[in-house]
C-alpha cells in the first residue's frame, strides 16, 4: 500500500538543488533539475551514506559531495564504473505543488 503525500511548492526546492524531508523510510532528498523535473532519492549515497542532498545536480544526475560518485536521479543507480543503488520514490508536480508516493506504514 502507498499514498501520495503533498510536500509543498516546487519553488521551495532550489533549482539544481534539493530539499530533504523526513519520512518513516528515512530522509529523502527531493531534487529539482534545471528543467524543473523533480526526483526523490534516499538521502544516502550507495557508497558510504554521503548526503546526496548536498551534492551538485547536473542534468538528471547528482554528484555525491563526499567522493564524487555520480547517481542517476531517475533510477538511483551509481553511474559506471561505480556500482550501487539508492532507493527512489515516484514524484509528480500538480499545480506547482510537489507530491511524493510513499509506502504506508500502517
Ligand atoms: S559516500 Fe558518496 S561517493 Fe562516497
Amino acid at each position: 500500500m502507498s499514498e501520495w503525500i503533498e510536500i509543498g511548492p516546487l519553488d521551495e526546492i532550489p533549482r539544481l538543488g534539493a530539499r530533504v524531508i523526513q519520512t518513516p523510510q528515512g530522509d529523502i532528498a527531493l531534487f529539482r533539475t534545471r528543467g524543473d523535473s523533480v526526483f526523490a532519492v534516499q538521502d544516502r549515497c550507495p557508497h558510504r551514506q554521503g548526503p546526496l542532498s548536498q551534492g551538485l545536480v547536473h542534468d538528471n544526475t547528482v554528484t555525491c559531495p563526499l567522493h564524487n560518485w555520480e547517481i542517476d536521479l531517475e533510477s538511483g543507480r551509481a553511474l559506471p564504473p561505480d556500482e550501487g543503488c539508492a532507493n527512489t520514490y515516484p514524484t509528480r508536480v500538480e499545480n506547482g505543488v510537489v507530491m511524493i508516493e510513499l509506502a504506508t506504514t500502517r
